[in-house]
């Protein structure tokens, strides 16, 4: 969680910040702060949003060479001013942000107290900066040395950046569980939690590994070492990102361009990977025989994750004969799991970023399993800490809410169990061919479902002041209900529940009465008789249908008070068209309703903390 943005070079540091530090803002925004390094350390902080920060900074503008930026999601401590990054040392001589969690914080702090200290915020990133300050009085270190010493002693996550006063050529970076780049550009350097602030000044960028500290100066250029003192040779890679990807595009928010993006997201995700009717995946390939003869397959993940993870162990039963398990990574990580070397476990993140689905892959790790990632974000935590695993390559998700990062997932979730379901012939050659085409066509299927826009608007205006939803679905298609009632929950704050239609009768049953709207997807060939009875029975107890079909749909479509038809699809593509409704519903509900879509309350999209 939380944003970083920093600068250091000849230009004015605190526009580049800002415009930085709203490019991050979807990590975390209950207060922003700035601190420039002049002849002293001018720190700007608020409570709330990067616009609150701005106005506060334009109170007493200033400029300077040297500036670091934060933009916060609270975990230690209440959303306050006092709470917001920067935070200077007691001297008033340095000054830091920090993303993470400083694990052994307190018994820092009480050592800290001890020696003088005193701290003024809840935090434990006060902590770290002043332990940092203790190292440099103590040992006489220069400004990376006593943050190499500082960070020896720490448990946790961390991704940092600190300054000096009067040291005016210099910044110190480290990183430890939470990302951190490095964008370089002829003696300029810039420094964020992604490489979105980055991109508009250069593509050259180190992505810094866990455990390193770098120095970045203006006149010596970029030094890293490990904590444990061991140099480091900088790694410059290229960014692919393009500037477009991460702009509006004339959408009012990104989760509209993000759903309007998905037939162009799909095509990334299939780019290269069927060849002459074969699927190819290179990180995969090694690890193929261990799949097809692992134990069981173990998916984990968190959110909207979960959900392509639960529709995956579908895929993969079915097509490919895998024994699957789906944990959220939480649970997972705490639960004593029976793992050995025959085990394979499958991480799904769009950030790969994630801090349970992190520790629950080191985990798994740790006891033998082989383990893989599907992954939005190339080059995050997650990506480079597994055995194996494949990109999405949906282009970046900026919108809290997960819509494009879902059906890419599914996507490629759904060729990987195509393509065991071939090696292990637990499919026809028929069926798989078969398979192949429509797979093909889901750019075009995904961009027809999107037509029912304008209709889903006008179903909102009347939707919009309901307190609860039901959303039910069968097979694969009751993760998309779950992920259906998350997508309205998070953005527009009316409760949602998703069930498998079936066990309503055990429970939610109770709840309908005609003012509850029920959702019922019924995009599934194999259970549309039973869905159809399920309808039935909420439709006698006065609840108000609106179901998603397919386009010849005749039963359920009469019975419901709205019917949304998509494209008539093969069985295991229905889930990615049918949560394709569910996404503008959720959206034009929370536009109607005059909640912030991209940035909903209390969330982040990169839950870098436990
Ligand atoms: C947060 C986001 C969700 C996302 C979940 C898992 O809660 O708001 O949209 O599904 O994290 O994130 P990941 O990056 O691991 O997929």
């Amino acid at each position: 969680m939380c944003g970083i943005a920093s600068y250091i070079g000849n230009k004015n540091a605190y526009p580049i910040i800002i415009k930085g530090l709203k490019r991050l803002e979807y990590r975390g925004y209950d207060s922003a702060g700035i601190c420039l390094l002049k002849n002293s350390l001018l720190t700007y902080k608020s409570k709330g949003k990067v616009k609150d920060l701005e106005n506060e900074f334009n109170k007493r503008p200033n400029s300077a060479f040297i500036g670091i930026g934060h933009t916060r999601w609270a975990t230690h401590g209440k959303p306050n001013k006092i709470n917001a990054h920067p935070h200077l040392s007691n001297s008033e001589r340095l000054a830091i942000v920090h993303n993470g969690i400083i694990e052994n914080y307190d018994s820092i702090k009480k050592l800290l107290e001890k020696k003088g200290f005193k701290f003024y915020s809840e935090t434990d990133t006060e902590v770290l900066i002043n332990l940092i300050e203790y190292e440099q009085k103590s040992e006489n270190l220069d400004l990376f040395e006593s943050v190499r010493s500082a960070l020896k002693q720490v448990i946790g996550a961390y991704a940092i950046v600190v300054i000096e006063k009067n040291n005016l050529n210099e910044i110190v970076v480290a990183r430890k569980g939470s990302p951190l780049v490095i964008g370089i550009e002829d003696g300029e350097y810039y420094v964020a939690s992604d490489a979105s602030p980055i991109i508009e000044h250069t593509k050259n960028v180190v992505y810094l590994n866990d455990d390193e500290v770098a120095r970045i100066n203006i006149k010596t250029g970029l030094q890293i070492k490990t904590v444990s003192n061991k140099k480091v040779s900088p790694f410059v890679q290229e960014l692919a990102l393009s500037i477009e990807d991460i702009e509006k595009g004339g959408y009012d928010y990104f989760m509209l361009k993000e759903i309007f993006e998905q037939p162009k997201s799909i095509q990334s995700t299939l780019r290269g990977r069927i060849k002459k009717n074969k699927i190819k995946f290179a990180g995969i390939k090694d690890f193929e025989k261990k799949i097809i003869k692992a134990n069981r397959l173990t998916i984990i993940a968190c959110g909207t994750s979960w959900h392509a993870g639960l529709v995956a162990s579908y895929f993969f039963e079915s097509i490919a004969r895998i024994n699957v398990d789906v944990q959220y990574a939480s649970e997972f990580r705490y639960r004593n799991p029976v793992l050995n070397e025959k085990d394979v476990v499958l991480s799904i993140t769009q950030s790969g970023e994630t801090a349970d689905t992190l520790a629950a892959q080191k985990l798994a790790k740790s006891r033998g399993a082989t383990t893989l990632a599907i992954c939005n974000v190339v080059g995050s935590s997650i990506a480079r800490e597994n055995d194996g695993g494949a990109y999405t390559h949906a282009g970046p998700e900026i919108g809290v809410a997960s819509t494009k990062a879902f059906t890419t997932q599914l996507t490629l979730l759904l060729l990987i169990a195509l393509r065991f379901g071939k090696e292990k012939s637990s499919i026809r050659d028929r069926d798989y061919q078969r398979m192949l085409i429509e797979i093909q066509m889901l750019p075009s299927l995904v961009e027809e479902s999107l037509k029912v826009d304008k209709k889903i608007e006008k179903i909102s205006k009347e939707f919009k002041d309901s307190d609860n939803f039901l959303y039910l679905g069968r097979g694969m298609n009751f993760p998309v209900a779950l992920e259906g009632a998350l997508k309205l929950k998070e953005i527009s704050y009316i409760h949602a529940e998703g069930y498998p239609a079936a066990e309503m009768k055990h429970g939610p049953i109770a709840l309908i009465d005609e003012k509850m709207p029920v959702l019922v997807i019924a995009t599934e060939d194999e259970y549309y008789s039973k869905i159809f009875s399920n309808a039935l029975e909420v439709k006698s107890r006065g609840g108000r249908i609106i179901s998603i079909v397919f386009d010849d749909d005749d039963a359920i479509s009469k019975i419901s008070e709205h019917v949304i038809k998509v494209p008539k699809v093969n069985k295991y593509l229905s889930p990615i068209i049918s949560v394709i409704p569910l996404q503008l519903l959720s959206y034009h509900i929370a536009v109607l309703r005059c909640c912030d879509v991209d940035q909903p309350r209390n969330l982040a999209k990169s839950v870098t903390v436990e």
